[in-house]
């Protein structure tokens, strides 16, 4: 069997998708801890375009834990507004692609639904799941069956986490999510600057267990923020500290050296010209007097012969 390439964060990198740093974290944690993850569950990818989050997910399968994946992919959407969005969006992705990406990192496919989010009932059983990620439509209408199949497929100590929940262009993701925060029984427990993490069970162990970890995880900043009566655990990565300004004097020291170093390489290209040319000169003056020199030559021997011949006579 062909050998897999190792997943590592550079080799995600070059896959193509929106899923970054921060949450690459998060979703390593949440899918090693065994305490988030006790007994195995199921994991589901709503919406997984070229494989970028569902690769990162997939290689935290344990025995007996099926990945399941739902896209579109190169098929037409359900309706209008979604078709839009997709082909504005997502207009090079194929299923192939996908496959090819997926079986870069992993010997075996996931299981791929291939079609819209609202089949996904249809293919994964109800509270069978310890993970589910929304990514798929950004539309209200779509979101909100998303969020309810998640309430479906999720035990009551899984995670479900939204993608683009504060996104200026999702304001469907938005509403859906904040409404069942509001109304349905969602409980927040996360946030990163793209994802919402949640639970339909209770978020009170989760949050103090990903506090713990966050507390010894120095590449990750979080803060503890109140929303409304409850705790929500804001998280992003530490930025590595830019270059430090270059001050005036520093600046005007490098363009006065900038100058003399350009005034010198100036000279010299001027001088290295004037030696060219003398060299030419000198070769041009060697070629001249070789000939002159040669019939010099012969003279000479002629005249020794002519004074050797008449010295005998
Ligand atoms: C933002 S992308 C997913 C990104 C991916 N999770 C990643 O991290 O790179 C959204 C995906 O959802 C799919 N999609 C959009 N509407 C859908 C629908 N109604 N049902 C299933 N998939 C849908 C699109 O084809 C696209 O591949």
């Amino acid at each position: 069997m062909a050998a897999r390439e190792a997943l590592t964060p550079k080799a995600l990198d070059r896959i193509p998708g929106w899923f970054w740093g921060t949450d690459q974290r998060l979703f390593s944690w949440i899918l090693s801890e065994k305490a988030v993850g006790e007994p195995p569950g199921n994991l589901l990818e709503l919406g997984t375009y070229l494989g970028k989050s569902a690769i990162l997910i997939g290689s935290h399968l344990r025995a007996g834990e099926t990945l399941t994946v739902c896209d579109l992919f190169e098929s037409d959407a359900p309706e209008e507004a979604n078709n839009a969005e997709t082909s504005r969006s997502y207009s090079s992705l194929t299923r192939d692609k996908f496959e090819q990406n997926y079986l870069t990192f992993h010997e075996k496919l996931p299981k791929i639904v291939h079609g819209p989010t609202s089949v996904i009932l249809d293919h994964v059983a109800p509270n069978s799941c310890r993970f589910v990620h929304v990514d798929a439509s950004h539309l209200y209408v779509h979101v909100k069956d998303d969020v309810l199949a998640s309430r479906r497929v999720l035990r009551p100590d899984g995670v479900v986490v939204f993608d683009d929940y504060r996104s200026v262009h999702t304001p469907g993701v938005a509403m859906a999510v904040w409404e069942a925060v509001a109304n349905l029984g969602l409980e927040p427990v996360a946030i990163s600057p793209q994802k919402l993490y949640a639970t339909w069970g209770d978020p009170g162990p989760l949050r103090e267990r990903m506090r713990m970890w966050l507390e010894k995880t120095p590449d990750l900043w979080f803060t503890v923020d109140p929303l409304g009566d409850r705790d929500l655990l804001r998280v992003n990565e530490v930025k590595k500290p830019a270059d430090p300004p270059v001050d005036a004097a520093t600046l005007r020291k490098l363009t006065a050296e900038l100058k003399r170093t350009s005034a010198e390489l100036k000279q010299a290209v001027a001088e290295s010209k004037s030696a060219t040319a003398s060299l030419r000169k000198a070769t041009s003056e060697i070629s001249l007097a070789g000939p002159v020199a040669q019939r010099a030559v012969r003279w000479t021997r002629r005249r020794l012969r002519a004074a050797k011949t008449t010295t005998k006579d």
